[in-house]
């Protein structure tokens, strides 16, 4: 009896040691060994919401304890928006900038995706600035504004506003811009006095109209490198930098933290507000908010004073070459056809991944139909974490689903 129970002392004991060990080898980088439900998911730029109310998906933030957003203060980026368009008007000629003399702004507003916190953002903070807001971020919901244009008050009107989406269904479409500014231009003809987008890939769209009214002002957001150059070149007024930089390296920097085991808050502050164990830290602040899981990223007006700060190429100096371990991170981005993801973020993203030794395999949707990211969200025993913007900002669970085994 006795040596049967010394020889189950012993078995366990030896079982344990290479439970151990085991567990050793996957700290030191196994990555099969990893269940994929454990492993970090970072959401950006698409934060999980309920697209009408805004609300946070804080079922999807709870995915695990390795769930993180990084985007950037949506909020105050709609106040940079409008505030930059107020101080244009306040230092414009009213009779330069009033075209018909008629002593109304009217204006256009190129809405990116009604379901999207940025676009609703962006949509409210243009409106309250020149005090059109009604209160709802319907395109088509605006009522008479006032705005101080060269000292003097003026009214503001906008004489329409809309959704811009591609016949395919995708969003924040250039081509619909386009296509939008070309019908304006003819139906509002010299009413038209200053012309306000969402982001940059529509207001350049609208600039791309062959009858866009030459010398009427226009506004975008994303400082993105062809709307920056426009600004110098005179065809842009203005824009917003979301700094795409600090975004794309904080999105590698939290799934970094994860991967080398760090937990609590150095999780979100190193690398990010202070050095972490290679010595690189963001230069640009990123602040962190515990109630929605989220680093952000701080917004900053651009416009013929400062523009050539935002030229492309200036990329953050405060994240080195790291001697790190290699880790494979799965990333999606909800639409190729996407100006920003894919001219400012992506080429961000494929700056910094080696400097932090994490090898980015990237697929792309087609931003219609949340299938075309899903189904290459694949293969994923072979990655070590993921990424993921989503189509829809409520399509979390697609993602998380395909995580559970
Ligand atoms: C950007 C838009 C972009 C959208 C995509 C926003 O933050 O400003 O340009 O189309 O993200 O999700």
């Amino acid at each position: 009896m006795k040596k049967t129970i010394l020889f189950v002392l012993v078995a366990v004991a030896a079982l344990s040691v290479i439970a151990c060990s085991k567990k050793e080898g996957a700290a030191e980088g196994a990555a099969e060994v990893v269940a994929n439900k454990d492993k970090p998911l970072v959401f950006f730029n698409r934060q999980p919401s309920d697209p009408t109310t805004g609300a946070i998906d804080m079922q999807a933030m709870n995915w695990n304890d390795k769930t993180y957003y990084i985007g950037f203060d949506a909020v105050g980026g709609g106040a940079v928006q409008g505030q930059l368009i107020t101080e244009y008007l306040a230092a414009a000629d009213p009779a330069v900038i009033d075209r018909n003399g008629d002593g109304v702004i009217g204006y256009l507003l190129c809405v990116g995706d009604v379901g999207h916190n940025d676009s609703i953002a962006r949509t409210r903070g243009i409106r309250e600035a020149l005090k059109t807001w009604t209160g709802s971020p319907d395109p088509t919901s605006s009522q008479e504004g006032s705005a101080v244009v060269g000292g003097t008050e003026m009214k503001v009107v906008e004489l329409e506003g809309k959704a811009m989406t591609g016949m395919d269904g995708s969003t924040w479409n250039a081509n619909a811009a386009t296509d939008a500014m070309s019908g304006w231009a003819t139906k509002y003809g010299d009413q038209i006095d200053m012309v306000v987008s969402n982001n940059d890939g529509m207001a350049m769209g609208c600039l791309q109209a062959s009858n866009y009214p030459a010398g009427v002002p226009i506004f975008g957001y994303d400082a993105n490198a062809d709307a920056v150059e426009a600004i110098g070149s005179g065809k842009l007024s203005g824009t917003v930098s979301q700094n795409v930089d600090a975004q794309a390296t904080a999105t590698l920097q939290v799934i970094r933290n994860l991967l080398d085991g760090l937990t609590g808050s150095d999780v979100y502050e190193k690398g990010i507000t202070t050095a972490d164990q290679y010595g690189n830290k963001i230069s640009a602040a990123v602040d962190y908010r515990a109630n929605e899981k989220a680093l952000m990223a701080q917004n900053a007006a651009v416009n013929a004073a400062n523009w050539e700060n935002y030229k492309a190429g200036a990329r953050d100096n405060g994240i080195k070459q790291t001697n790190a371990p290699t880790k494979k991170v799965l990333l999606t981005l909800y639409n190729s056809a996407d100006n920003f993801l894919s001219s400012s973020y992506l080429p961000a993203l494929q700056y910094y991944a080696p400097l932090l030794n994490i090898d980015l395999t990237v697929v792309q949707g087609d931003g219609q139909n949340e299938s075309s990211c899903v189904d290459k969200f694949t293969n994923l025993g072979n990655f070590d974490a993921f990424a993921v913007n989503m189509v829809k900002t409520n399509s979390a669970m697609d993602y998380t689903d395909k995580l559970k085994y």
